[in-house]
Order: structure tokens, then C-alpha cells, then sequence
């Protein structure tokens, strides 16, 4: 699930198989194919908690869906997180109401699916050997660029972290002191859907994760370009469709 709707098409067109539209009610573009011969669909989510759980809800619940990888844009709130870096959320806190609603008394602890997670950590090692070497390359070493606050370690590389975020409901947050409490606490990026992703998954028995270009930085002001945010997008979706094979 990426947010924008061409994002979606895009996804069908460049990486799904025999990908045939199936829904554009409200502009919302989704496709079901195959990937590498499994059942596969994209279906854009919209921006925000409440569009994600609602088309999310209704994959797990009356489509048969059992995965769901949201691939987006984050912006990075930890200084050892760059610009291109993947970021694969582990966890997502938030300030929406989803973690508090949902059990009377208890604060959710909001978390991706381990399978999915650790799938996601080995595909990330493929598609950096890949980018490295070529497709045809013989195995290296194992496992991803970086692990939570690796930072790019000056290689023009981009890294892959492994940690929670930030899922918030305000895009135009000014609350530093929130940011800088988060990460404090280990948060390495700042996006609005991964946790309310990650509680429809739990409430529905299905398995969600969440790997993230990081766009933007919020400590620096720093941007990519549309550009290069495509060539980012393109290396999260490698890692997403790769780590929803069986
Ligand atoms: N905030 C929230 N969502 C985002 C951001 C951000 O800075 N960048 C990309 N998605």
C-alpha cells in the first residue's frame, strides 16, 4: 500500500504481473496481479490513520488478505538517519487515538509483523547486493546496511535502520519538544500511517509492516527531489514485494 494513487499504477505497471484494476472509487487506484508467481495487489491507502484503517479493515476482512507492507515516505527525526535512507518501522508510536480506543485501560503497543519485519531485513540485504553488484551476484555478507542508528557511515549507500517511528496525525507538527523527546527514545522517523496500520493487523489477525524512504529531515529542513524521491520509493517497493513472498 503506498499513500498515492500513482504510486499504485506505477507499482502495477513495474513490478506486479498480469496486474488488472479492480478499483478507483474516490481516485483510489487498486491492481491485482501476481509477484514471482504469488497472488499479489497493490491498493493506494490515502493519507492519514483513518483512510489506511479503512481500506486496510477491508482487505484483511472481506478480501482474503493476509499481508499488508505500506510503502511511503517518512520525514527522518534522528540525525543519524539521511536523506534516501530505508527506514522499516519495528514499531509505531502515535499520537492518534488507535492505540488508547481500541482496549479499555491499555495503551497498545503498535508493532510489526516479525515475520514481515525479518523478511523485509533480509530483503533489504538482497536489493543493496543487487544495486552493489547486479542480480547475478553471488551471495555477500549477510543482513542490511545499517540497524537502527546506523546512519549512512558516509557511503553515498543509502542505509536501511530498523526501529520505530512516528505515526502522527499532524503533518504540520510544531511541537519540537514532542520530536525531541521521541528521539530520544529512539525514534528515527516522523510519518501518518504506520501505526493505525499496524492496529487494524492486529484487530483483524492479519500481519502488517512498513518500509519508508526517508523524503525529507525534519532537524535539517533537507529535502529530495521529486526525482530522486521516486528512486528512493523504487528501492522500498524491491524490499516490500520482496518480503511478501512466502
Ligand atoms: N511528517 C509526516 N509525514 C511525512 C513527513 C513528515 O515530515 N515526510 C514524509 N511523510
Amino acid at each position: 500500500m503506498p499513500g498515492d494513487p500513482r504510486r499504485a499504477r506505477r507499482i502495477a505497471e513495474t513490478v506486479l504481473e498480469d496486474a488488472r484494476l479492480v478499483t478507483e472509487v474516490r481516485g483510489v487506484l487498486g491492481y491485482t496481479g501476481t509477484y514471482r508467481g504469488v497472488p499479489m495487489s497493490v491498493l493506494a491507502s490515502g493519507m492519514g490513520i483513518p483512510s489506511v484503517s479503512i481500506y486496510a479493515t477491508e482487505l484483511f476482512r472481506h478480501y482474503g488478505v493476509r499481508r499488508i507492507v505500506r510503502v511511503g515516505t517518512a520525514g527522518a527525526l534522528s540525525t543519524s538517519v539521511a536523506l534516501r535512507d530505508v527506514v522499516i518501522a519495528s514499531a509505531a508510536h502515535t499520537d492518534s487515538s488507535v492505540s488508547r480506543l481500541l482496549v479499555d485501560g491499555v495503551t497498545l503497543s503498535l508493532a510489526a509483523s516479525y515475520r514481515s519485519l525479518r523478511a523485509a531485513v533480509d530483503a533489504a540485504g538482497t536489493v543493496e547486493r543487487e544495486d552493489r553488484h547486479g542480480p547475478d551476484a553471488p551471495r555477500g555478507r549477510a543482513g542490511s546496511g545499517g540497524g537502527s542508528g546506523g546512519g549512512s557511515g558516509g557511503s553515498e549507500r543509502p542505509a536501511v535502520h530498523i526501529g520505530p517511528v512516528f505515526s502522527s496525525d499532524h503533518f504540520y507538527l510544531d511541537r519540537p519538544a514532542v520530536l525531541d523527546a521521541l528521539e530520544r527514545r529512539g525514534t528515527l522517523a516522523v510519518e501518518m500511517e504506520a501505526a493505525g496500520l499496524y492496529a487494524v493487523a492486529a484487530a483483524e489477525g492479519g500481519e502488517a509492516l512498513a518500509v519508508l524512504t526517508v523524503s525529507d529531515h525534519v532537524r535539517t529542513g533537507e529535502a529530495l527531489s521529486a526525482a530522486d524521491r521516486e528512486t528512493g520509493f523504487d528501492r522500498a517497493v524491491r524490499i516490500a514485494a520482496a518480503a511478501l513472498l512466502p
